[in-house]
């Protein structure tokens, strides 16, 4: 009996299953499954473009150079800091997002850095018409003649393209709208990208020729999403964002060549994206104002502390529906819980307040190190008193009313104090260096916390260990 040729793959998640099924059993989503054929081996045959490795023999591990091929750093450190340092020769960077994101302009500004630097590009683009591409390149500051547009979506012709030219960098976009002929189904289907990126993967090896991969996300799962893309590529990167506000991150989530912890900040603007180096600078930039309800918090993206500011509005209504909780940028069951613990441990009641809380700049916080700054911020709002000025609150919130440890005190501390924030509240018992300039007052509890948070400042250097215990 030959064996089965077809099984079925998640276009969202890349899970498969031998049947098909109308939800998927790996990720849960419906309607997902696709058919996807299976390459037989041809015995004794080597597939086109196979990967020229070394030969397969044992090396000593002293012997291999820690770097085969300088990577090539673009403009942007941001861009260089996910990426691991620079462009690694001869991989494959998968950069994915949802559509409008920003994709497709994130990668011409690494094609026109390259194409500065002396560096020829091959930019193929299978979504939009070549002059759409140059209007694009205009808007961001250069038409250089080291970019060469090829408005293609047979895979083969792209291959030759990339082979014959040998470029410094080559982009796909997207890996959804090129297809293999040697293989049945549409573009995007998972077939076809899987396929399509294996290819690019050996040929990208093959030549030393770096490859960066645009992928769709989507929700419906009408096209393969880049996670079924995730373990043949090199690197994933996912540009995340709201699309009506500024700021970008670039995210990787995961990297043979660097940490997958990274993150690099970029903000849309006119003429495109811009770095920001220094996005906590950018996500306090309207925090000069205090007023009741907002409170800055120090949360770790990767390796990195970001300042942000945590907005609540809490609304008392006079009606018989259930209340409201709206949380933008953070899970609301974390709201549920936070607001929960207020009721109890601090006295206060919210049971009748609409309560929605805002975290600026579009960011996701998913830390519960700012736990106790979201609760100072519904406690702030409620009792109507602003938070003093160059406060800045850090610390895990435990269901007993207790602050809990966070890891990286230091770091974040850090941070605030370079930002010229002037007083942290922290949790007790927390080990870390004080940098100069900032005023750490150690919590035990929500409620010393409240009372800690509303005292007028201390002289510098002298700590409050045992904060009043005061509810208003
Ligand atoms: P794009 O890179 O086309 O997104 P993707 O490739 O991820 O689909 O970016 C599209 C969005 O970016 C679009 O909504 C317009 C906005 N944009 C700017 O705001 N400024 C600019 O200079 C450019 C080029 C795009
Ligand atoms: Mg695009």
């Amino acid at each position: 009996m030959p064996k089965s040729t077809v099984t079925f793959m998640c276009s969202e998640c890349g899970g498969e299953s031998l049947r098909w099924a109308g939800q998927c059993p790996h990720c849960h989503a419906w309607n997902t499954l696709q058919e996807f054929q299976v390459r037989k081996a041809t015995p004794g045959r080597r597939p086109p473009e196979a990967p020229v490795f070394a030969p397969s023999r044992p090396v000593r591990l002293s012997d291999i150079e820690s770097e085969a091929a300088p990577r090539r750093r673009l403009a942007w450190g941001e861009l260089n800091r996910v990426l691991g340092g620079g462009v690694v020769p001869g991989s494959v960077v998968l950069v994915g997002g949802e559509p409008g994101v920003g994709k497709s302009t994130l990668l011409m500004h690494a094609a026109q850095q390259v194409a500065a630097g002396g560096g020829r590009v091959i930019y193929a683009s299978g979504e939009e018409s070549p002059q759409q591409v140059r209007m694009r390149a205009a808007r961001l500051g250069s038409v250089s003649a080291e970019i060469l547009l090829l408005a293609e979506n047979d895979l083969d012709t792209i291959c030759e393209a990339i082979r014959a030219e040998s470029p410094q960098l080559a982009i796909v976009d997207s890996i959804q709208t090129v297809s293999d002929a040697g293989f049945e189904g549409s573009a995007g289907s998972v077939t076809q990208v899987r396929e399509s990126a294996a290819r690019l993967m050996r040929l990208a090896k093959e030549i030393g020729v770096p490859i960066f991969l645009v992928g769709h996300v989507t929700k419906d799962g009408s096209i393969a999403g880049p996670r079924v893309l995730e373990h043949i590529v090199d690197t994933v990167l996912y540009l995340e964002g709201d699309r009506r506000q500024e700021l970008r991150i670039l995210r990787a989530m995961k990297n043979r060549f660097g940490s997958a912890e990274e993150i690099g900040v970029f903000a849309m603007g006119e003429a495109g994206l811009e770095e920001v180096p220094d996005p906590s600078s950018a996500l306090l930039g309207s925090a000069g104002v205090s007023s009741p309800g907002t409170a800055v918090v120090v949360v770790l993206e990767g390796t990195r502390p970001l300042l942000i500011e945590i907005q609540s509005l809490v609304n008392k209504v006079n009606n018989n529906y259930p209340p409201r909780r709206i949380a933008s940028g953070m899970d609301i069951n974390r709201l549920h819980m936070i607001i929960a613990v207020l009721e109890k441990r601090a006295s206060i009641a919210l049971g009748q307040s609409d309560i929605f809380v805002n975290v600026a700049g579009g960011i996701h916080i998913t830390e519960p190190a700012a736990d106790l700054g979201l609760a100072l911020s519904i406690h702030s709002n409620t009792s109507d008193r602003p938070l003093p000025d160059g406060l800045v609150v850090i610390g895990e919130l435990g269901l007993a009313g207790e602050v809990r440890r966070v890891g990286q005190l230091e770091r974040r501390l850090h941070e605030a104090a370079r930002h010229g924030l002037t007083r942290a509240l922290i949790p007790a018992g927390a080990k870390a260096g004080r940098p100069a300039g900032l005023e750490v007052v150690e919590v035990r509890s929500l409620a010393e916390a409240i009372s800690a948070a509303f005292l007028p400042p201390i002289p510098s250097g002298a700590f409050i260990k045992e904060a009043e215990v005061s509810v208003t």
